[in-house]
């Protein structure tokens, strides 16, 4: 019997959602992995440990289940936080942003690395960085605020309204570089003269915020209330490392970061390097430390991985194309080890009996198949977490489908998004 009612596409990217950049799974599909998950006991604790744009944690909320989310992507633990808006607070939110715009002063900095200077002009990446400034000091508290790093992603105090003005500015400053946009959506081009960087009068960025501002509000009203008595813990980590006890989570739904040479950090470059401009990120770091990324390190350990996938990662090294035995073969066996330690991780930190639904994408190297739902549910075994069942989605645009080399085979082989459900022993 199939265990969940709503046939939701998956992977969408989310035109009218909070942040449109990004594809995650849709709200239907959370509640109905999130319900399943905890058997619909509100005394669980669900986990995300890829968490993304925050869905599983917006819908726990909503149902009024504790959850954790985790990200390595610091953009995306402030969409997660903005999704953790109650819609009772969304009327304070224009009010705070035409005081947040009205304080704005000129950037005194006379850095002489501005790092949004890679995309804008000087001016204008000074008066970005200055609405940056000014929804810093307006969102955190007075003890924070000479905090830098990893406070902002991990106090509770900030949250959520800090993560809708970030996000409203990362949006706004989104559709100013439309001109840089290439047929991959996940990647913008890097001027490569002065001339072609992009310029905003002062005035256009601030009005775009606002407008941000108001559209993100509408958005949030239009939603169901949250349950205030159970708060999501997110927060800037690694899957490779959770942060948590043995044992201590009862339900995770998830989605792993996809194995088709996405750069997630790439793909929130802008993002990034605004945050960076303020001191709490690190773009170049961000992006090396992202799982799939193409800068991948060599591995150092080898974790076992299962049969179907030691099989494609040998048909990859015997390759005759270009790179195959070489950088393909090892940022996929970077990807594998990197999969492997976080399911362990996922199988250290969930209870005996704990469930788990993991959304994957199958995808192909050359003609190669990479069964990734199937290497999940081999590693998966080898952690004591057992595959109970899994069940196809229907096709979507994914952020997967986007890739351009792997679009070749896809036109006969169509990509399958699954949904797997386990259950630890
Ligand atoms: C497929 S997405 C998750 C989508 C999410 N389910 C949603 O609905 O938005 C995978 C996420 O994993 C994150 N990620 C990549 N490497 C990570 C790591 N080592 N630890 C934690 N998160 C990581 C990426 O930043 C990305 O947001």
């Amino acid at each position: 019997m199939r265990p969940f009612s709503n046939p939701a596409r998956i992977a969408v990217h989310k035109d009218e959602e909070v942040y449109p950049y990004y594809a995650g799974f849709s709200r239907l599909f959370a509640e109905d992995a999130v319900k399943w998950a905890t058997s619909g006991d509100r005394e669980k604790l669900v986990l995300d440990p890829w968490n993304g744009s925050g869905t599983t944690t917006r819908i726990a909320s909503q149902l009024g289940i504790s959850s954790i989310g985790f990200d390595l992507n610091p953009v995306m633990v402030l969409v997660a936080k903005a999704e953790q808006l109650d819609p009772a607070e969304a009327p304070v939110l224009l009010p705070l942003a035409s005081r947040i715009v009205k304080t704005v002063r000129k950037s005194s900095l006379q850095d002489a690395r501005e790092p949004l200077n890679v995309l804008f002009d000087e001016t204008t990446s000074k008066d970005i960085v200055a609405l940056a400034r000014s929804i810093w000091i307006h969102v955190v508290p007075g003890s924070l605020l000479k905090t830098r790093g990893k406070l902002l992603f991990t106090s509770d105090s900030i949250a959520p309204l800090a993560g809708i003005y970030f996000v409203a500015l990362f949006n706004s400053t989104r559709r100013f570089l439309r001109s840089l946009a290439t047929s991959n959506p996940t990647w913008l081009r890097m001027p490569s003269r002065a001339e072609e960087k992009i310029h905003v009068p002062r005035k256009q960025i601030l009005d775009a915020f606002i407008s941000e501002v108001r559209r993100i509000k509408v958005n949030i009203a239009s939603r169901a209330p949250l349950d205030k008595s159970q708060v999501a813990r997110l927060a800037l980590a690694d899957s490779r490392s959770l942060p948590l006890q043995a044992e201590s989570v009862d339900a995770i739904v998830t989605s792993p970061p996809y194995c088709t040479r996405l750069d997630y950090g790439r793909a929130t470059m802008p993002e990034l390097l605004i945050l960076e401009s303020m001191g709490v990120a690190n773009y170049g770091d961000a992006r090396r430390q992202l799982m799939g990324a193409a800068t991948a390190k060599k591995p150092t350990q080898k974790i076992p991985l299962g049969p179907t996938c030691e099989e494609l990662l040998k048909g990859i090294k015997n390759h005759p194309s270009k790179a195959s035995s070489t950088y393909y073969f090892q940022s996929h066996l970077a990807y594998f080890n990197d999969l492997a330690s976080s399911i362990t991780e996922i199988g250290r930190v969930l209870t005996p009996g704990g469930r788990m639904c993991m959304v994957a994408q199958d995808s192909y190297y050359k003609e190669l198949h990479n069964d990734l739902p199937k290497i999940i549910i081999e590693i998966a075994r080898n952690n004591g977490i057992a595959a109970i069942e899994s069940f196809e989605y229907k096709k979507s645009k994914s952020m997967c489908g986007i890739n351009k080399v792997s679009q070749v085979y896809r036109s006969v082989r169509t990509p399958i998004e699954m949904a797997i459900l386990f259950s630890k022993e």
